[in-house]
């Protein structure tokens, strides 16, 4: 009887250990996950804006998890400052590269040279573009993400709930509505506004929105490098050439919190107050400064995009690709860099609102009470 409950204690205990050995390899993409202590390069955009900075620290610390150092290296925006910190890489000898680019079309030339020295290279969350040497795509589903920021704002307009649906009773119309997109050197700004025009056509189109300065192509809305001051000061222009006539606007499509936030201050220049003549913003990334401002009545929604889980699964792909396994997809058709069609995996993204910032951004703890309501 001793014996029997020594032994299947000595087994629980195997059993405990190898499910230990099974987690700290990581999930999904299979291999043992383990690294060998070799470098990985990650590059990220900018510190400028929050969601980068999230992004970098959770790929570095989920890579040194398993083993790998990091060259962890912010280019504030300026390409050629990216260029030279992905050549230093290749020359530190890194096994991988991990890559959210400014410019998704400048890389061409040295990731070719990473690919001379056999160094895979994967897309963080913006896809690059004109090059045969990128070999995985690690991003959201950026097309339901614009479709998302279009249905919050015709949420907060009382039109649909926030699965799109029409709701009982809306009110007739018609809004003015006005929209911005992000930079045109990002793939992700046509995916994101492609995704948000499929919504909001219909409705331009019979007349419920009303796009009063007209500028609805993506080449007259966008926002070069998603800098909010340029988005205020092109929202300054549009209040003053089409809206001084005493007109309002009631919607702004916004790709970005930091674009949001150059939204807002125009409207506050403008003489615009929170309350019933507030417009309903969207916004994208739940960067901390946004969901106060959500929790404030300036911005209505932004779209949640769990930074956590992207740099998993960035970091499950490159460990993958140097064990020799491959790494796992879900889609393998929509993300053509014009060169070659990516294989990717795509997460799926959430609309935040008043109402469910505690269970979807505190109860995750992507962010906490305090730093939400201090
Ligand atoms: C990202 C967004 C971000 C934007 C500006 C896009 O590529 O997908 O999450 O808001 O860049 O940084």
């Amino acid at each position: 009887m001793k014996k029997k409950v020594l032994l299947s204690a000595v087994a629980a205990g195997a059993m405990v250990l190898s499910l230990a050995a099974c987690s700290s390899g990581g999930s999904g993409s299979g291999g043992d996950g383990g690294g060998d202590g070799g470098l990985i390069g990650v590059a990220m955009p900018t510190k400028s804006s929050e969601r980068w900075i999230a992004d970098g620290n959770a790929v570095k610390s989920q890579l040194e998890d398993k083993g790998f150092k990091v060259d962890l290296q912010y280019a504030e925006d300026d390409i050629p400052t990216q260029v030279s910190q992905i050549e230093n890489m290749i020359t530190k000898g890194a096994e991988a590269l991990i890559v959210a680019s400014i410019d998704g079309t400048t890389l061409t030339s040295v990731l070719q040279d990473a690919a001379d020295a056999d160094i895979p290279v994967i897309a963080y969350d913006r896809l690059i573009r004109d090059t045969e040497n990128v070999n995985y795509y690690a991003s959201f589903d950026n097309f339901k993400v614009g479709q998302q920021q279009a249905t919050s704002l015709l949420n907060g307009l009382g039109l649909t709930d926030l699965e799109g649906a029409p709701v009982d009773g809306a009110p007739a119309g018609p809004f003015n509505i006005e929209l911005f997109a992000g930079s045109l050197d990002d793939n992700n700004a046509f995916f994101f506004f492609d995704g948000a025009m499929d919504v909001l056509k219909p409705l331009i189109e019979d007349g419920t929105l009303v796009v009063k300065s007209g500028q609805t192509d993506i080449e007259q809305v966008a926002t070069l490098r998603w800098d909010g001051e340029t988005a205020q000061s092109r929202m300054e222009d549009i209040l003053t050439s089409t809206y001084s006539d005493g007109s309002k606007v009631n919607a702004v499509l916004s790709p970005y919190d930091g674009i949001s936030r150059g939204i807002i201050s125009a409207l506050e220049g403008a003489g615009y107050s929170t309350g019933a003549e507030w417009p309903v913003i969207s916004g994208q990334d739940a960067e901390l400064d946004s969901v106060k401002a959500i929790n404030g009545g300036e911005q209505y929604a932004t779209i949640f995009k769990d930074t956590r889980k992207l740099a998993s699964v960035a970091v499950d792909m490159a460990t993958a690709l140097l064990n020799g396994d491959e790494p796992q997809v879900n889609n393998t058709k929509d993300y053509d860099n014009g060169v070659k069609v990516v294989d990717s995996f795509l997460l799926d993204s959430e609309i935040v609102i008043k109402d469910n910032i505690k269970p979807v951004l505190i109860d995750s703890d992507y962010w906490t009470e305090e730093e939400v309501n201090g």
